[in-house]
């Protein structure tokens, strides 16, 4: 059995190593090998291709029977990936996706909304994991937190089920290598907690021991300070947005997904600044 992962990212990169460990046969899509050689040293295969080239997705396509579909969530290009399945016999799609809806106000969340409808629509075997905020979104603020013990947010006091990327990337290894009991099924996998960025605030402070402070941000504040951090105008604009939802609660919810499916309880926000220390000093 082949599992392939589109993309190499947070999500992807985990996914592919924890397959490879467990000795599993895998395969990343990745368009930049440099940046994949450490996956390709660590037993996964790495196909050269772009999303936006149907050719290169066939070409990985070859003997898989299921795919991690996880992206930048661009409708044309995971559609690529749906199709390309579809010729390929695939059995079954993982499709890593967010509060998808129709007629949300984010743009990104209407777009998943088009791509789970094409996958759904296709008749592959699917499921969908519609993932609450990432933890990893943290390493944005990093720099400021190394270097002014601070972070901003337009969030206020909006809390979320923050669930770190490397239970995302578990949960989807999980279901690729044994898809049969989650067919058709659509999962919201969380962290274990609910958390204000306040609370993040005091995690942050207790594992840096060192006090970080929460700074609130307007929309616009929020949407500069992503620029500034390196994110595309219309990227910074759209993610601002959806923090803005955020403090009106659009994230505070809290699901038995990832025990429910991994037999173990889900990496808390402690647990996440513990691993990263040096990313935040
Ligand atoms: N952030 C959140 O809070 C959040 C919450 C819920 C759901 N999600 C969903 O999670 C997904 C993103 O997952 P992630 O965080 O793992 O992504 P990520 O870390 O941003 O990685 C994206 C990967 O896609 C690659 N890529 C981009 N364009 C490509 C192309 N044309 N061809 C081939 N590769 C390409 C990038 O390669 P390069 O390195 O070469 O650019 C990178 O490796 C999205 O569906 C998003 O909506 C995010």
């Amino acid at each position: 059995m082949m599992i392939l992962i589109t993309t190499a990212g947070k999500v992807g990169a985990e996914a592919a190593r924890l397959l490879a460990d467990r000795g599993e046969r895998v395969r990343v899509l990745a368009r930049n090998l440099e940046k994949a050689a450490a996956l390709a040293r660590s037993g996964v295969e790495v196909a050269a291709g772009d999303l936006d080239a149907p050719a290169t997705i066939d070409a990985a396509m070859r003997g898989v029977s299921s795919v991690v579909l996880v992206s930048p969530a661009i409708p044309a290009q995971e559609l690529n990936v749906v199709d390309s399945a579809v010729r390929a016999g695939v059995r079954h799609v993982v499709k890593v996706t967010s509060k998808a809806s129709a007629d949300s106000p984010i743009a990104r969340r209407r777009g998943q909304a088009e791509i789970e409808n094409g996958l759904i629509a296709s008749g592959l075997g699917y499921t969908l994991l519609r993932n609450n905020a990432y933890m990893q979104n943290f390493f944005m603020s990093a720099p400021s937190i190394a270097k002014e013990s601070s972070f901003g947010s337009a969030a206020g006091d909006g809390r979320l089920g923050m669930i770190d990327t490397r239970d995302v990337a578990a949960v989807a290894a999980e279901i690729a290598l044994a898809p049969a009991s989650h067919a058709g099924k659509t999962y919201w996998p969380t962290g274990p907690d609910s958390l204000s960025f306040a609370d993040a605030a005091a995690v942050l402070s207790k594992v840096l021991s060192r006090p970080i402070a929460f700074e609130p941000l307007t929309i616009e504040e929020q949407t500069q300070a992503m620029i500034e951090a390196g994110v595309p105008a219309a990227l910074a604009a759209m993610n601002a947005q959806a923090v803005g939802l955020f403090a009106e609660g659009d994230c505070d919810y809290v699901t038995g997904d990832v025990p429910s499916i991994l037999g173990r309880p889900a990496r808390d926000f402690e647990q996440f600044v513990t691993d990263h220390i040096p990313a935040f000093s």
